[in-house]
């Protein structure tokens, strides 16, 4: 029986698909693998038999903030017993956040502007995203399963495509477009959502 890939594994599946770590930069490789390790960690997710595909759901919240807390005990301990490594710690939490946290403030106003396309009336929904396959083909099977799940569960799903052609390649799973919003690095976001179907393809 395979057995299950680990968080790193899949985190190196994300990394290679979404190029966030470019072979010859092996600091940036290993920020954007250790920020979607603690990703991976603290929101529910869905992983490919292969563990060649993977996709994020809502965040766990008690995980969250147990690892939250948790990491800034232990930096704190090491800090107080060892300086120079509290300082490391500091210096490499910082290196994976600050940028994310920027990114994210400033892409608030596109993402406010996403959030009022729809899905239409306030339903609860399940976000899905960082959908990341290294096989192809994985990436479709999952899609497919998370669908099956989605029906079975009555599940709203929703999810914005990094682009125009994702947002077509996302229609075959029965995800419908929304519209688009330009983000402020200039790439356009897709925002589109999957009403639970019943056995015979009715919402
Ligand atoms: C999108 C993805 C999960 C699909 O995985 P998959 O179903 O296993 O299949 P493939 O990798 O063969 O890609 C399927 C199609 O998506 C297209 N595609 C993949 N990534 C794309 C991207 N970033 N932009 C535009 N098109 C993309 C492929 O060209 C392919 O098109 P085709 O069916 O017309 O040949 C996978 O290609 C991937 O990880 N891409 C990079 C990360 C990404 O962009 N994720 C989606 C974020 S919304």
């Amino acid at each position: 029986m395979p057995t299950a890939p680990s968080l790193w594994q899949l985190a190196g599946v994300e990394a290679r698909a979404f190029r966030g770590g470019d072979g010859r930069n092996v600091t940036s490789r290993l920020v954007f693998k250790t920020g979607m390790l603690i990703a991976l960690g603290a929101f529910d997710r869905r992983v490919h038999p292969s563990g060649q595909a993977v996709c994020l759901l809502a965040p766990r919240w008690p995980r969250l903030v147990l690892s939250t807390t948790g990491a800034v005990v232990i930096a704190g301990l090491i800090g107080a017993v060892l300086a120079p490594l509290g300082w490391a710690l500091l210096v490499l939490t910082a290196l994976v956040f600050l940028p994310l946290a920027v990114r994210a403030t400033m892409a608030l106003p596109a993402k406010r502007r996403l959030g009022r396309i729809g899905p239409p009336g306030r339903r609860r929904h399940i976000y899905v995203h960082s959908v990341a396959s290294t096989r192809p083909g994985a990436g479709a099977e999952l899609m497919t399963l998370l669908a099956g799940e989605a029906d079975q569960k009555g599940w709203l799903l929703v999810l914005d495509a990094e682009n125009e052609n994702l947002g077509a390649y996302y229609l075959r799973f029965g995800f419908a477009r929304g519209g688009a919003v330009s983000m402020p690095d200039g790439t356009v976001r897709v925002r589109m959502w999957r009403q639970p179907q019943d056995g015979r393809g009715r919402c």
